[in-house]
């Protein structure tokens, strides 16, 4: 039985009369940008995230820029942030004329490590983005210490993590903004590329505004250099169709996650993420074989990967499972400190061994909600017989 890793024809499909309508009613309207298309899923998102404001944005990254140009962030200007993350994050840093600082991850979580971000506080540190990688939330009781005591921003990347929760909380809405992804695979996918930024600051919101549109408020009147960010009318239909599912959706997908965790760490050879992983130097040789992700206790996933480690054998694994007919993906192969384009920071591969060594052990299996268990069970029989051989 073949395993994709998401199949977006079944979820689309389910919904294809709802997302016809939704399209025609856009249509015949003749309103494509911005307008009450718009409005309406701005108010509908507000409400799923628990945020006091969401601005609809062309993407994620563009999410990520604006919030950082909102913020003032610039040259001069030091963000903490994660090695072990989809590009966007740092890329963004740069492209506002500011220098990422990479920092190292965790293991337990794949997310930030805090207490090696705040080693790397200088003088000129404005702002850190936690990354809410996998669906994962990261530690924010130390992210929001961390950036009391020296003054910082806070922009939570929760491209991945919309619907996640920090200790009833939902992620996105703790610090000064969240960035939100509507890119296809993530949880709650458009049909194309859209993204938001959410805050529960009033200023932070209206300032988002005004850049999304050149900076222009009232029109032809500009008061800062901003851009054109703005999320498609036609993109904000789809999605307040979809939006409608979103809990269903993480809800399914933690089922999986669930199953994939009970019947995994049964295997000899395998076990859970534990919290003193974190402690344990990268260089200490592990005896497990494979090690399933945990959610920390004040914390809800929402799943948008389902991410094994594999000491060792990731590639073996997942050459294995093509095989089967399981669909894997590595999410990250090379760490941001590593990449040519950030070569001139100067890092070494060695200055975080763990964003180094999770690139060659991670492997992502199929978590999407429209999995059948039956699928669940062919990818976990394939991970037992691959441990079984080996
Ligand atoms: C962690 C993270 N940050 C930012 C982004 C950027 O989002 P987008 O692809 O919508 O620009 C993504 C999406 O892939 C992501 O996973």
């Amino acid at each position: 039985m073949a395993v994709p890793l998401l199949d977006l024809k079944a979820q689309n499909g389910a919904l294809e009369w709802e997302l016809k309508s939704a399209f025609e009613r856009v249509l015949r309207s003749g309103h494509f940008i911005l307008g009450p298309e718009v409005e309406k899923f701005e108010r509908d998102l507000a409400k799923f995230a628990r945020a006091r404001h969401a601005l609809g944005v062309s993407s994620g990254t563009d999410a990520l820029l604006l919030a950082l140009m909102a913020l003032g962030i610039g040259p001069g200007d030091e963000v903490l942030c994660p090695s072990f993350t989809f590009f966007a994050t740092a890329g963004c840093v740069t492209r506002v004329g500011a220098k990422p600082v990479f920092c190292e991850s965790s293991p337990v979580t794949f997310n930030l490590d805090v207490r090696d971000a705040a080693r790397r506080v200088t003088p000129r540190t404005r702002a850190i983005i936690p990354v809410h990688l996998f669906g994962q939330p990261a530690d924010m009781d130390a992210v929001l210490a961390l950036a009391k005591k020296h003054k910082l921003f806070v922009i939570e990347d929760a491209a991945q993590a919309l619907g996640a929760k920090w200790r009833e909380r939902p992620v996105g809405t703790l610090g000064d903004f969240g960035v939100a992804s509507f890119f296809p695979t993530k949880n709650l996918g458009a049909l194309g590329d859209a993204g938001a930024l959410i805050t529960q600051k009033e200023a932070h919101y209206e300032r988002a505004r005004i850049l999304r549109v050149h900076g222009m408020e009232p029109k032809y009147h500009h008061q800062f250099v901003g851009g054109n960010f703005r999320i498609d009318a036609l993109q904000a239909a789809l999605l307040s169709v979809k939006l409608t599912r979103a809990s269903a959706y993480n809800a399914g997908r933690a089922r999986h996650a669930g199953h994939y965790t009970a019947r995994l760490s049964r295997l000899p050879g395998a076990r859970l993420a534990m919290r003193g992983d974190a402690r344990m130097a990268s260089t200490v040789k592990e005896k497990a074989r494979l090690i399933l992700p945990i959610t920390l206790p004040e914390g809800t996933a929402i799943w948008n990967q389902y991410t094994v480690r594999v000491p060792g054998k990731r590639d073996a694994l997942r050459a294995h499972l093509t095989a089967r007919g399981v669909a894997s993906e590595i999410y990250y192969p090379i760490p941001l400190h590593e990449q040519a384009c950030f070569a001139s920071l100067g890092a070494k591969p060695e200055d975080l061994p763990w964003a180094h060594r999770l690139a060659g052990e991670v492997l992502s299996l199929p978590v999407y909600p429209e999995l059948h268990d039956g699928q669940v069970d062919e990818v976990c029989n394939a991970i037992a017989d691959f441990l079984k051989a080996k």
